[in-house]
């Protein structure tokens, strides 16, 4: 492999980035501190949020989503198959059944019919639906809309797994996580997503009770606000008085907490977020254009009226009729230096899963799973990487 490999993704880290780490180690604050506070704000702004609640990675941000809506056995979340593990995951962290929707082959995301169809799907077996989980894969936007009067119109929560959508806005120009059509919306700040911490999360939500809800799932379950406490016997004085050190467990939370050191990290970047759209929308549009006539395959979907913040760009390639397996392209590809992945194998698929319902056939995500592949796409590529890319790809994909 050439010494120049160009991975599928990685970070952006500037020494502006790392002053700021160095500062929040020689400060009193190396767990939860000021600066979680001023990423939280920061990133609320940012948003067009009322609120944003910081936590340690994006299924911590989606698992504290469910505590805070109560999810537990009997309810059903309805989930895309072509997503992360972790968007499942979170329901049966809390003993949620998963019922999976089916996606759109073409851009690989849940679509009214296919939620519908899953809402059906769950009531065919005695169950009811209490939350949908709409992924914004590669950075594209679900019709939020419609999916929420489908949602709402069945009595369901909506949390928006947003972990690749960071800076996109969707065609009536909100940016994804100011939940105009969901309850919450939950981040990750993985170092291939589009701002690093290392790990880490967020949660947004306009709603002051789920903030609460979510501020107690993500630290153990603990109140300290004195309107929040409930028993004085425990809180106060005999006199009444509450006493400095008070604080309650009221439901069972987790150490999900973000550190300042990694706060620091978060501020810098997020100083930097409109610079990594760009760059981001700048290469996808490089592809856009690069990729028009190669055989077999079939650039990345747009849909209309949105500007998404691509965390990946994914093709779709006829394997089938190139009649080259994708491990060998992957691997040609690599021998090349270009770094490729496959997001995602259906969920369904998985062996946890298939325990749950084995008979499952969601062939919108089968389609789509039999042809994608990720390419590189980075903020510190190089317009000449692209072009590199390409080339190597019309190499590989002949007969
Ligand atoms: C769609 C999606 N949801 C959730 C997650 C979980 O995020 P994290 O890795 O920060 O826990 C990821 C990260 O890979 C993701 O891509």
């Amino acid at each position: 492999m050439s010494s120049d490999f160009l991975p599928y993704g990685r970070q952006q880290i500037d020494d502006d980035d790392i002053a700021a780490v160095a500062e929040a180690l020689r400060s009193d604050y190396l767990t939860t501190g000021p600066r979680v506070t001023a990423f939280e704000e920061a990133f609320a702004t940012r948003m067009g949020v009322k609120r944003a609640i910081a936590c340690a990675n994006g299924t911590a941000a989606l698992h504290a989503a469910m505590l805070a809506l109560d999810i537990g056995p009997g309810d059903v979340a309805i989930v895309p198959s072509i997503t992360f593990l972790a968007t499942a995951n979170a329901a049966r962290f809390c003993n949620g059944w998963v019922m999976f929707a089916d996606v759109d082959p073409a851009t690989g995301l849940m679509t009214p019919e296919s939620l519908t169809e899953a809402i059906i799907r769950t009531h065919a077996i005695g169950m009811t639906p209490r939350v949908v989980i709409p992924v914004h894969y590669a950075g594209q936007i679900c019709d939020m809309p419609a999916l929420s009067r489908i949602a709402r119109d069945n009595g369901m929560f909506i949390v928006e797994d947003a972990c690749h959508a960071l800076g996109s806005i969707d065609s009536e120009g909100f940016t994804v996580g100011a939940c105009e059509d969901s309850d919450m919306a939950c981040f990750s700040f993985h170092p291939v997503k589009t701002i690093a911490t290392g790990e880490g999360g967020m949660i947004t939500t306009n709603d002051p009770e789920l903030e609460k809800r979510l501020r107690r799932a993500v630290c153990h379950g603990m109140v300290r606000e004195e309107a929040d406490l409930t028993d004085p016997g425990l809180s106060c004085d005999a006199e009444g008085t509450r006493l400095p050190w008070a604080y309650e467990m009221q439901a069972l939370g987790y150490n999900y907490r973000l550190s300042d050191i990694q706060a620091a990290l978060g501020l810098s970047q997020l100083t930097k977020l409109d610079q990594f759209i760009a760059r981001r929308r700048h290469l996808a549009g490089l592809y856009d254009e690069q990729l028009n006539d190669l055989s077999h395959l079939t650039p990345m979907s747009h849909l209309v009226g949105q500007s998404p913040s691509l965390h990946l760009y994914v093709v779709q390639i006829d394997f089938e009729a190139l009649n080259k397996p994708r491990q060998q392209v992957m691997a040609e590809l690599a021998n090349k230096g270009v770094g490729t992945q496959v997001h995602y194998i259906p969920v369904h698929h998985q062996p946890y899963y298939k325990r749950l319902d084995a008979e499952l056939e969601l062939p919108g995500s089968d389609t789509f799973y039999a042809r994608c592949l990720s390419l590189p796409l980075f903020p510190t590529m190089k317009d000449k990487d692209v072009t590199r890319v390409v080339n190597a790809l019309r190499d590989v994909l002949v007969e």
